[in-house]
């Protein structure tokens, strides 16, 4: 079968008022990103490439969002909310491009798969429209489809629908294709007399079947098309987002030891032989290597990590750590904007921010990078094989060669040279007998008192 030029259409404009939330629905994240962004990505998956979003009214917010993650698609402002019939023909431009079949979406839908849209668009080889169903837990809520056959007859949404109907449990999932002739006519035919005053993109179903147009459907897994219209569904979503993340990390063979605690954002990626601790958190634009582990209660976000390296328990790598083979990045150690060189070791209570470490340095207990005068950042530099001793201080910029030592309790304000010892504290002195005599005095004051 010839390929079928495509539109996708994403319809965006909800306020989702459900959400109480300053943010467009759309732009609430699943997994670290945008439903929208997740809509986006599927649509570019199943290798459509021509991409239409509609938005409502004042949402910057939203067509921003589109202008970063999807340069290529065109945003589309439906001036007033009147119903999703009439979001789609807000898209008119687009549909005007040529593309043979359209497939709209709706961004409030975010799991839905590229292997869905492929699915929707071969059923167009035999149907002009094909509105596909799911079976939620409740359909309340959820457009009904009637069917005759194998064809959808109607759908009547949950405002309109009889007492019979509502026992329906097929119902649309808010994802559809249609061939892109006549397409735009028959949308002009809509009314919006309903229950809800709107006009329904639904209600293409029964115009098509009155033209002696096919409705076809086929069956999706309900945990793809999960809609979100309140933040109980937003982290419904998101649970079933995880699952898919936790199964995936596991098939490829890391080992979570609780994966029900560990979070996933939609672009972690996970090498083999890796094991997960439980309660691990990651942020976007992670990348984990080969053979590392990732101890109990870490928190992850914008770093890679080599292959071999221990993280954790109770790390924090934040955007821009880079972390070598083989480091141990122990427990309270923050790494921001640094690299850490092979076998580099930072154990216990550290921040390493705006740094690079060379490899096999071992840096002490309680160190700190001084990186921020509380106007510019500044970067650390410190060579191979360096010791930094406990409780230092690098005040950036500053530079510490290959091989050297600075002493525990440093304040390390100059450069220090390879191999040198810096030694940036009070000099120790020791005064001989003075605590016992101290202590002796102290007792003699305390038994004069109690006579
Ligand atoms: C809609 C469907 C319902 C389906 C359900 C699946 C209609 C009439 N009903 O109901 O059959 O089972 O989705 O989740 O289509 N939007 C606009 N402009 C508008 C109205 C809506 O862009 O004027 C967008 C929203 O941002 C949202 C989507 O269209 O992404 C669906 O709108 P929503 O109000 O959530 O419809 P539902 O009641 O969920
Ligand atoms: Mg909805």
């Amino acid at each position: 079968m010839a390929k079928r030029s495509a539109l996708a259409i994403i319809l965006a404009a909800g306020e989702g008022t459900r959400m109480k939330s300053a943010t467009p629905k759309v732009l609430h994240h699943v997994g670290g990103l945008p439903m929208l962004g997740h809509v986006l990505r599927a649509v570019a998956a199943s290798g459509i490439e021509d991409i239409a979003v509609v938005v409502g009214p004042n949402a910057d917010a939203v067509s921003g969002f589109v202008a970063k993650a999807a340069p290529k698609a065109t945003t589309h402002v439906q001036g007033e909310r009147l119903g999703t019939a009439h979001a789609v023909l807000a898209a008119r431009e687009a549909i005007a491009r040529g593309a043979e079949d359209v497939l709209v979406l709706y961004a409030d839908t975010p799991l839905v798969t590229a292997k869905t849209m492929m699915r929707i668009r071969e059923a167009l080889a035999d149907h002009p429209l094909v509105f596909p169903g799911f079976r939620p837990f409740s359909p309340t809520g959820y457009g009904r489809l009637i069917l005759d056959g194998g064809r959808v007859t109607a759908i009547r949404e949950e405002k309109d629908a009889s007492e019979e109907e509502r026992k329906i449990g097929y119902v649309w999932p808010g994802i559809a294709g249609f061939r892109s002739d006549g397409f735009v006519a028959m949308l002009k035919q809509i009314g919006n007399t309903n229950a809800k005053g709107e006009y329904y993109l639904t209600d293409l179903v029964e115009l098509a079947n009155r033209g002696g147009k096919s409705v076809g459907t086929l069956e999706i897994d309900a945990d793809e098309v999960s809609g979100v219209n309140d933040r109980q569904q937003l982290s419904h979503a998101e649970g079933l987002f995880q699952k898919v993340m936790r199964e995936a990390a596991m098939a490829d063979g890391a080992t979570l030891k609780a994966p029900s605690t560990v979070w996933f954002s939609y672009d972690t990626k996970i090498g083999r032989d890796v094991t997960i601790e439980p309660n691990v958190f990651f942020g976007p634009g992670v990348t984990v290597g080969d053979n590392v582990t990732i101890r109990a209660n870490s928190h992850i976000e914008g770093a890679t990590i080599a292959p071999g390296a221990i993280i954790g328990p109770f790390a924090r790598l934040r955007p821009g750590a880079v972390i070598g083979a083989d480091v141990h990045v122990g427990n309270f150690v923050e790494v921001k904007n640094a690299t850490l060189g092979e076998g580099a070791k930072a154990n216990h209570l550290t921040y390493i921010g705006d740094a690079d470490i060379g490899a096999k340095t071992n840096v002490g207990a309680g160190t700190i990078t001084a990186n921020y005068d509380g106007f510019d950042k500044y970067r650390t530099v410190v060579g191979e094989g360096v010791s930094i001793g406990s409780n230092s201080v690098l005040v950036a910029p500053v530079n510490v060669g290959d091989g050297a030592n600075v002493a525990a309790g440093s304040v390390i304000v100059h450069d220090v040279p390879a191999d040198a010892l810096a030694v940036a504290r009070g000099r120790q002195e020791d005064k001989p007998g003075w605590a016992r005599k101290f202590r002796e005095k102290k007792l003699a004051e305390k038994a004069a008192r109690k006579k």
